[in-house]
């Protein structure tokens, strides 16, 4: 039989990550490849507890029934006291919607805002599976520069002159696939440039309380105004696996954004709902929170002493204050897509840059995670990786 699926798939591919993910379900290759957390930071045992709790209580048949779509009303009363750690004060319950992860709040703001045709801007490289949100939406997707301490808001401000985008797409603090964080000054330029144009922000922020070194950044939206969505999860600090996230943004967006997600799943599961709730209610989510730092701090200072030890010279990475990620670059025309396969077969894997970009332009990039592997996994891979573009640098200047 020959299915007849949507015209809106030919611009969908499964996204790269997906794809490399498969392949690294082989236990013996040692992935960099994914943004999972630390299998041992998972919080195993208050998760346990707090669903028997929770299922033993009288309300208990309350979580087992139909929600309300934006979430659960004492979860965000306690949400908007949570993004006052993000700087944003004065939230009401209203500008909460309770997503079933970040994802899906990136999936809902291009429905609310996207006609087929219109123009956003993401910063490249950019998360990859915005990329492919975006693209069902059958939009153009405009790269803006990247510098060292993030997006360049010369090139911003020049683009939305040029294709006057509906909306702008930035995780700017330990961003996914560079690890940049934002300076405040930055934060407060992007604030006014997109209110002076009138373009939306979509600010994604799921790793900002993943920082290990230096000092916190407020968000955009707290230095911003009525334009600036933001977004945040509880995958990366608690489990990706209960699939939470939270939006913060004006009344009238949310409304919308709640108008959609109806559609889309009536609401977020209510026990997941109900376990961050106790999270953040009992506090748990800052002693979890004080757990993570340490570790990825540890991991993180492995893989810089590794690619160190063994990366050629003409390899420069990032070097990051917190969250999952490094990004590295070649001085040299290095393909790591083309080179891919070897690393496959001696057993590592990563993600090659290309394909965080819009245009699918910087082929010499890759994006490394280093909450995952171990320390022995990491320098072994590591290593690996090192020989193979060494090679390859031999090979090119022969
Ligand atoms: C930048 C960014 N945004 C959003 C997400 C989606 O996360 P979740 O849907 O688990 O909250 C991720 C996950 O890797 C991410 O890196």
């Amino acid at each position: 039989m020959s299915f007849k699926f949507s015209d809106r798939l030919n611009s969908m591919s499964g996204t790269a990550t997906r794809e490399i993910l498969k392949l690294t379900a082989n236990p013996e290759i040692i992935s960099f490849a994914g943004g999972l957390p630390a299998t041992e930071c998972l919080p195993v045992k208050e998760i346990e507890e707090i669903t028997q709790e929770v299922l033993s209580g009288t309300k208990a048949s309350n979580v087992l029934q139909y929600g309300i779509t934006q979430g659960m009303f004492t979860l965000r009363e306690l949400c908007t006291d949570y993004v006052k750690s993000f700087s944003i004060n004065n939230a009401h319950p209203e500008e909460i919607l309770i997503v079933s992860g970040g994802q899906q709040a990136l999936d809902l703001a291009c429905r609310v805002f996207l006609n087929k045709g219109d123009t956003i801007l993401v910063e490249a490289p950019t998360y990859l599976a915005f990329l492919q949100i975006a693209a069902a939406y059958e939009i153009n997707i405009i790269g803006v520069n990247s510098i060292s301490d993030g997006l360049d808001t010369d090139d911003l401000e020049e683009k939305i002159i040029k294709y006057s985008p509906k909306l702008i797409y930035l995780v700017p603090t330990f961003s996914n696939p560079t690890g940049k964080t934002y300076p405040l000054g930055k934060r407060k330029k992007i604030a006014e440039i997109t209110k002076k144009y009138n373009v939306i922000v979509l600010e994604d922020d799921p790793y900002s309380k993943l920082r290990f070194e230096g000092e916190e950044v407020p968000s955009i939206k707290s230095v911003g105004g009525d334009n600036i969505i933001f977004i945040t999860s509880f995958s990366k600090i608690i489990s990706p696996g209960l699939r939470i996230g939270l939006v913060c943004a004006n009344a009238e967006i949310i409304r919308k954004m709640e108008i959609c997600k109806q559609s889309a799943d009536v609401h977020t599961s209510h026990l997941s709902q109900a376990i961050v709730k106790e999270f953040l209610s009992r506090n748990l989510i800052k002693n979890q929170i004080q757990k993570v730092r340490p570790i990825y701090k540890a991991k993180k200072e492995y893989m810089e002493q590794a690619m160190t030890k063994y990366m050629p010279k003409e390899f420069d990475f990032t070097h990051v204050e917190g969250g999952m990620f490094v990004w590295g670059e070649f001085d040299a025309p290095v393909d790591t897509q083309k080179l891919f396969p070897k690393a496959i077969e001696k057993k590592v894997a990563y993600v090659y840059g290309n394909v965080f970009y819009p245009d699918d332009s910087s082929h010499n990039t890759l994006r490394l995670n280093f909450s995952n592997a171990t320390k022995e996994k990491i320098d072994q891979g590591i290593r690996a990786l090192g020989e193979l573009y060494q090679n390859e640098i031999n090979k090119i200047k022969k």
